[in-house]
């Protein structure tokens, strides 16, 4: 008898892991083995459930369809005089007609379809009939939706009518922040290389980053791993591994990083020094050679 393993080697010629149907040997042995010698260096990598099949990623473009049409359905009513329960309303409005599920609803309780935050409201801003967008106000719209299982997560700013210069400054840099982001997501580098992008924007402009907060792993389950900071360090942080989806969502603060939840609600989350904060959320495919947006 030849020498005992205590763990087989996989079979090079038995169908691979992902469901492709052809041979791992010529399908993820060698991508399995490239995330084996990262991982024996001492890094974070992310398990084969966080790699996304073919049929995932077509699943995730669907759902996002309705997602990005909520958003361009917003940013064609929102005005001022109307509330944030008229956006949630418009959430419900294209999400069902395009025969979605709005993920916000019932969502660890949360009680509406859609999070609207307002100026120094950081994230997670209940819609309310009592909540009126008034000119000058800065609004973000965060919007999640199911289709067939598969998650879609962006967000937007939305200035109404005639915003302040330092308002609209955050808005735009926050955006920026994200593009900057984006430009990091290189297949084979780290995570904290991106979110140190993100921060470092940020600071240049003299704004803060949330550091509580952040992106996650999104697709086959609306939160998935891993988390995602803006504030990491570089050279630190999980492997960034074609197939890997991931949201880049900063929350962006004009005066200091410091915020505290809404007590009553128990959602809402402000800055503490009462000052604007802006986020843009996109989600993001790792690729061979880069990234793909698949929901922004
Ligand atoms: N859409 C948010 C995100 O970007 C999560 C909102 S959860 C809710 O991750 F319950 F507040 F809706
Ligand atoms: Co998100």
């Amino acid at each position: 008898m030849g020498p005992r393993l205590t763990m087989r080697k996989p079979d090079r010629n038995a169908p691979c892991w992902c469901g492709s149907g052809i041979k791992y040997k010529h399908c993820h042995q060698e991508f399995d083995e490239k995330i084996m010698r990262f991982q024996m260096r001492g890094c974070e990598v992310p398990s084969r459930k966080l790699i996304k099949t073919k049929e995932d990623i077509e699943g995730i473009k669907k759902s996002a369809v309705i997602n990005m049409a909520c958003l361009d359905e917003v940013g064609r009513q929102i005005c001022p005089g109307m509330t944030t329960l008229r956006i949630d309303e418009i959430i419900n409005e294209v999400t069902y007609g395009m025969g979605g599920i709005p993920a916000d609803l019932g969502y660890q309780g949360f009680p509406k379809s859609v999070c609207t935050s307002v100026n120094e409201e950081v994230c997670h801003g209940i819609p309310s009939p009592d909540v009126v967008l008034r000119e000058g106000d800065i609004v973000n719209v965060d919007c999640s939706t199911i289709l067939n299982g598969y998650f879609s997560d962006s967000s937007r700013m939305f200035m109404i009518g005639e915003v302040s210069e330092e308002k609209r400054r955050l808005v735009e840099v926050t955006r920026e922040c994200v593009d900057e982001g984006l430009k990091k997501v290189i297949p084979w580098t780290l995570m904290g290389d991106m979110s140190d992008a993100v921060h470092r924007h940020a600071m240049r402009n003299g704004y803060t980053v949330v550091r509580e907060i952040g992106g996650h792993g999104c697709g086959n389950a609306f939160h998935e791993d891993p988390w995602v900071s803006f504030v990491a360090a570089p050279g630190t942080g999980m492997l960034m591994v074609p197939g890997m989806v991931f949201t880049i969502e900063p929350m962006v603060n004009m005066g200091g990083a410091a915020i505290y939840e809404d007590r009553k609600n128990g959602w809402t989350i402000y800055t503490k020094d009462g000052k604007p904060s802006a986020q843009w959320e996109i989600e993001v495919l790792v690729t061979e050679d880069g990234a793909e947006v698949l929901c922004r």
